[in-house]
């Protein structure tokens, strides 16, 4: 049996890096909890990004951050191109993004997750010159279905017809900015429902393609990061994702050109990472529809985190109760 034959899986067990990640996204999400609804939004990250990167490092593997909180300058940890784990073990790209949804965790708001993508070294897209793209999010249906240089109204009543939905069953997520005025115009226009959400396109994304979520598209512009680390999560789920880089200004562009990235060009989930060795956790920061948010019960803080591999197809569900007790002590 060849070693990529899917059926190896179930002779010989391999190692689901996502189920070690997902301790150091539990832990930013627990540090992070105190900070829910107190309106400080450097305060929650910097938690986060502090717990994230201590569990980080007690796992084995030579992670390389490649979609991080920025240039190192500007951010002291978890910086683009850092390099974390203990160093023993495969050689991985990794996208964090400690709270997905910083605003909405300070204002007490819901949808907020703390997130990690991984897949193998060299594989992710590098977008950072780009800070925006226009993304389209389904589940499989989508597949050879949906373009996203067509019209809004086209693909809801593509997708309609391939759920076998009536239009004006279809939900559509789309962050609720002024940019996205038409858009929202459009969709309503074409007899679909929009959710707006306030922040979090990743959570929105990962929904959208969800076999028993709501939501049955997610559309619009948001951050490039976050369109590469949806990607990961997107093969694991077998859904459907088309992304297109937006620069802001020619300075964009050219910064984006140099780093040889294309502005015409649609780039779908093989574009943003390879491969199928990808790895996506999540564990809520506030609730949502994807993961409840962290909560506290007497003696236990409960966390709920979702963990995604691409190559076996799993999507496991994690709760899981820490004792406060053990959070608390100076080396907690
Ligand atoms: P942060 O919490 O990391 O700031 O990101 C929140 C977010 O809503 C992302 O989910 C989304 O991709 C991006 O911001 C959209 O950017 P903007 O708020 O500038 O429209």
């Amino acid at each position: 049996m060849a070693d990529d034959d899917p059926g190896i899986l179930f002779t010989q067990p391999d190692r689901n890096l996502a189920m070690e990640l997902v301790r150091a996204t539990e832990a930013a999400a627990i540090r992070a909890f105190p900070f829910i609804g107190r309106g400080d939004k450097n305060g929650a990250d910097g938690a986060a990004v502090d717990a994230m990167r201590k569990f980080l490092g007690t796992v084995d593997f030579a992670g390389t951050i490649v979609i991080g909180e920025g240039e190192k300058d500007q951010a002291p940890m978890l910086f683009n191109g850092e390099v974390v784990g203990n160093g023993r073990g495969p050689e991985c790209d990794i996208a964090v993004d400690p709270i997905d949804g910083t605003s909405l965790t300070a204002a007490g708001r819901s949808n907020a997750i703390s997130m990690i993508a991984a897949a193998d070294r060299g594989s992710m897209l590098d977008a950072s010159s780009v800070f925006y793209m226009d993304k389209i999010v389904t589940d499989a249906s989508g597949i050879g279905v949906i373009d996203i240089r067509k019209p809004i109204g086209e693909n809801i009543r593509a997708l309609a017809k391939a759920k076998g939905k009536a239009v004006d069953e279809l939900l559509i997520g789309v962050l609720d900015r002024p940019r996205h005025e038409k858009l929202i115009d459009d969709i309503r226009a074409a007899g679909a429902g929009t959710r707006l959400m306030l922040d979090g396109d990743v959570a929105g994304g990962i929904n959208a393609a969800r076999y028993d979520s709501r939501l049955d598209m997610c559309v619009g512009i948001g951050g490039s990061p976050e369109g590469v680390a949806t990607a990961c999560a997107i093969k694991a789920l077998g859904g459907f994702i088309q992304t297109m880089l937006y620069p802001q200004s020619d300075a964009e562009r050219e910064r984006g050109a140099a780093a040889g990235l294309r502005f015409d060009e649609v780039y779908e989930a093989d574009d943003l990472v390879k491969g199928d060795n990808t790895f996506f956790v999540a564990t809520g920061v506030t609730d949502g529809a994807l993961v409840r948010g962290v909560e506290r019960k007497g003696p236990i803080i409960r966390t709920e985190s979702i963990v995604l591999r691409a190559r076996s197809g799993t999507i496991r569900r994690v709760t899981a109760d820490h004792l406060v007790q053990k959070w608390l002590g100076e080396d907690a």
